[in-house]
């Protein structure tokens, strides 16, 4: 027979536990940092990155998962600022690294809309089995809150000079997809994973015709039908494209690229 003495630290027992048990019951279902850190924690990436600091899980996509992590791009730098992680899932290391080498390719200081790969990342101990070793890439700016996807006419404005720069400087993307950092109030390409190099621009195929035609029809897929007349204009003057009675007038010669870009708009919109 138990005591009083003991039914009462039983009681009492029962009750700390109980006061303590929602906590765990109702704290959100944390991501498993622990592991991840574990993991990245033999990041080596190159330029030298300082005191990363993993966050979190952001996002997640068919070849990475991305993360926000704080570092130094600098021992001296007083705060380390916050960058997103892609880190590649396995087999994807050759996607990464051309991701990177695209954004590389498109990033220019006064160009808005574009990440910045600043630095290249592998484990530092690759597991025997090579599939097991994975690649990452720290990207500038971490956007930390994306807003809802409703495109408002400014936002269509910036989705198409940047899809307009990207072609212009001789790339191609599938699967468009777009950040809005609200904060900077400024739309983001992302995921160059699946990026083409085309041919010169003076030189095109026929197969970089067609993923020029893909890509300006994704981009008109996603603008609402209210702004379609504002972005098939902004498409036409940003490629310095008029038109006339005839067709089109182009002001500084007639461009092999011009005439691509018209026909895919004139298929697109039965231009007149
Ligand atoms: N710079 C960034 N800042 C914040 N979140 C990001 C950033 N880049 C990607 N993400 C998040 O991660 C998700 C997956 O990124 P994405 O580049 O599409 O990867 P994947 O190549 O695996 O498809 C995105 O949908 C987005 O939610
Ligand atoms: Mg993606």
């Amino acid at each position: 027979m138990l005591d009083t003495v003991t039914l009462s630290a039983i009681v009492r027992l029962v009750g700390k536990i109980s006061s303590i048990l929602p906590l765990f019951i109702l704290s959100p279902p944390i991501f498993n940092i622990d592991g991840v850190q574990n993991e990245l924690s033999f990041l080596k990436c190159d330029p030298l990155l300082y005191n990363i600091n993993v966050k979190g899980i952001v996002g997640e996509g068919g070849t990475s998962i991305v993360y926000k992590i704080s570092a130094s791009d600098s021992l001296k730098a007083r705060e380390p600022k916050l960058y997103a992680l892609k880190s590649g899932k396995p087999h994807s290391s050759k996607k990464i690294s051309h991701e990177c080498a695209i954004l590389n390719r498109l990033y220019e200081v006064n160009i808005p809309g574009i990440e910045k790969c600043i630095s290249i990342c592998t484990t530092e101990e690759r597991k025997q089995d090579d599939s097991q070793s994975f690649t990452s890439i720290v990207l500038d700016p971490y956007i930390a809150h994306p807003a809802p996807i409703k495109l408002e006419v400014e936002d269509v404005y910036q989705l198409v000079d940047i899809v307009t720069y990207v072609i212009k400087r001789g790339i191609t993307l599938t699967d468009l997809q777009y950040l809005k950092d609200s904060d900077r109030d400024q739309i983001y390409l992302i995921d160059f994973t699946e990026a083409v190099e085309l041919s010169p621009l003076s030189n095109l195929s026929n197969l970089d015709v067609i993923r020029i035609r893909n890509f300006i029809s994704e981009l008109l897929s996603i603008i609402p039908y209210s702004f379609m007349d504002e972005a098939v204009q902004r498409i036409l003057n940003n490629f310095d494209i008029s038109l006339n009675d005839e067709g089109f007038e182009t002001h500084n010669g007639i461009d092999y690229l011009q005439s691509v870009i018209y026909d895919i708009l004139l298929a697109y919109r039965g231009l007149q």
